[in-house]
């Protein structure tokens, strides 16, 4: 067996999302959120990620005025809210170091606007991360992981208006509070940069309710109400929780340039640049140049109150977390190129990739690009909170052969050892859906990343029974050896 290049301590382990596993949508007082408007349509394209994410006014009220399951598949999810023990077991038995799962806000303030928490959400999460903490496992809690309460749709417009920070402190603190002995690690917001890619399940705007031509202008406004709610909930958890440390989440869309043409590179450059206005702000504690000028060019106005630059800047992130599932290809010329898939973008395709079932490019060099351009550019700790492969698995003698999973993850952890080698900083490593949940983009059970497999079909027909995968074995081994029998 090789030598391990992960450094002690490496927190291996996998993630989940609240709305996309819990199920349990209108127990225990929980309000309804954004992902409980999200529809499964078995006609969908999963390639158009424009139609998947987009919401009307119409349809929001369909979902509201509904009250059952129906085709929101997000409300039944696997059923964690009933099975965390059980799912805790099997995650302890892989050797799980850390899960990260988020807290649905509208569990603990069901509309966002309540003075006081709901404590039946209050304890559900504190019997959650007590029962991690007895299996040693460390909690990783995102804050914000596209599951707005509805109310605050509805009622305030998402994050576009400002009182939304405060509402959102009231949450933040609540769970600060109430958690300070059982979680060190937080996230603020997922995918935070995803704003302008769906803004409905990214900060609870829905588009027919503004002029076309004001959209980009209230996405930013509602951004920069998000950035200073990071700031300020960063600066709430270190006063409430010493020692705790909150990370920023982005989406990493490293892109290539399609040819060495300039032209090419420089748009590569500028998408690469781009994808990093919201990591910068989080981490430098202000906006990029780049920002300020487009909004300039585009006549783009963000209220700011006097006080959040000074906000910004004095309450940064403690690291920087990210997705990364796939590679993006930049070129001058994009209209006229083939198209890929993505959950939360499309692309150009790029000739020496690979593709899931769903599309999406397969590129574990690009993990190690990324590591080492982010530790490069920010000088913080690197947390690989999402990546893995979706796909259709097929349950045979109780169990599935995922050769092409263990292939998957097998590559892109080689390439975060790669970059360790680079002298890159990274805190650890969260394989996305550890348990097989509802798909965030098309609603579908049939998009399968797990280690675990949950018999649950797309119609939630099955017996949600638990099964160990091939690579269930293979990822207790890599994480026995911290990484050295890759
Ligand atoms: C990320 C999200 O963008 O991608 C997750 O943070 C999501 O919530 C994951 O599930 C995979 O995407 P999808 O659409 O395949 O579920």
């Amino acid at each position: 067996m090789s030598k391990t290049r992960f450094p002690d301590g490496f927190l291996w382990g996998g993630a989940l999302a609240a709305n996309q596993c819990e199920g349990a949508w209108n127990f225990g007082g929980k309000g309804l959120s954004v992902a409980d408007c999200a529809i499964y349509r078995s006609n969908m394209d999963p390639k158009d990620y424009k139609a998947l994410h987009h919401i009307t006014s119409e349809a929001i009220a369909a979902a509201e005025a509904c009250t059952e399951v129906g085709p929101y598949s997000k409300r039944r999810g696997i059923d964690f809210y009933h099975r965390y023990r059980e799912d805790l077991d099997l995650l302890a038995e892989m050797g799980f170091k850390v899960l990260r799962v988020s807290i649905q806000w509208t569990r603990i303030f069901p509309k966002g606007i309540e003075t006081e928490p709901n404590e039946v959400g209050l304890a559900f999460y504190e019997s959650l991360f007590t029962e991690m903490r007895a299996r040693g496992i460390e909690p990783l809690v995102t804050l914000h992981h596209y599951e707005m309460p509805l109310y605050l749709v509805n009622h305030h417009d998402g994050w576009y208006r400002r009182e939304v920070v405060d509402f959102f402190l009231r949450f933040t603190e609540a769970v600060f509070s109430r958690y300070k002995h059982l979680v060190t690690y937080w996230l603020s917001f997922n995918e935070i940069d995803s704003a302008f890619r769906h803004p409905f399940s990214t900060m609870g705007i829905c588009e027919d309710r503004y002029p076309r031509e004001k959209l980009e202008e209230v996405i930013w406004q509602g951004l920069h109400h998000q950035l200073v709610a990071s700031a300020l909930a960063t600066k709430q958890l270190h006063a409430i929780i010493p020692g705790a440390q909150m990370g920023c989440m982005v989406t990493s869309l490293l892109s290539y340039p399609e040819t060495c043409h300039p032209a090419n590179c420089l748009k590569a450059m500028y998408d690469n640049r781009d994808n990093m206005t919201t990591s910068d702000v989080q981490v430098f504690g202000s906006y990029p140049p780049s920002a300020l000028s487009a909004w300039k060019k585009r006549n783009i106005k963000v209220t700011m109150l006097p006080g959040d630059a000074d906000i910004l800047k004095a309450n940064p992130v403690d690291f920087v977390s990210f997705s990364y599932y796939m590679s993006m290809v930049s070129s001058i010329n994009a209209a006229e190129r083939e198209k890929v898939g993505g959950n939360v973008t499309s692309g150009v395709k790029n000739p020496y990739l690979p593709v899931s079932d769903w599309g999406w490019q397969i590129d574990p060099t690009g993990l190690q690009i990324a590591l080492v351009e982010m530790y490069d550019r920010y000088r913080k700790p690197l947390f690989i909170v999402e990546n893995g492969l979706g796909a259709r698995d097929k349950l045979v003698g109780g169990t599935v052969e995922d050769d092409y999973r263990v292939a998957y993850l097998d590559g892109h952890i080689r390439a975060i050892g790669d970059a360790l080698d680079e002298g890159v900083d990274v805190m650890g490593y969260t394989a996305w859906g550890c348990i097989d949940s509802v798909s965030l983009s098309t609603s579908q059970m049939s998009k399968r990343y797990g280690f675990i497999y949950v018999d649950c079909d797309d119609e939630g027909q099955g017996t949600f029974d638990r099964y160990r995968k091939k690579s269930f074995g293979w990822y207790r081994d890599v994480i026995a050896s911290n990484g050295a029998g890759l």
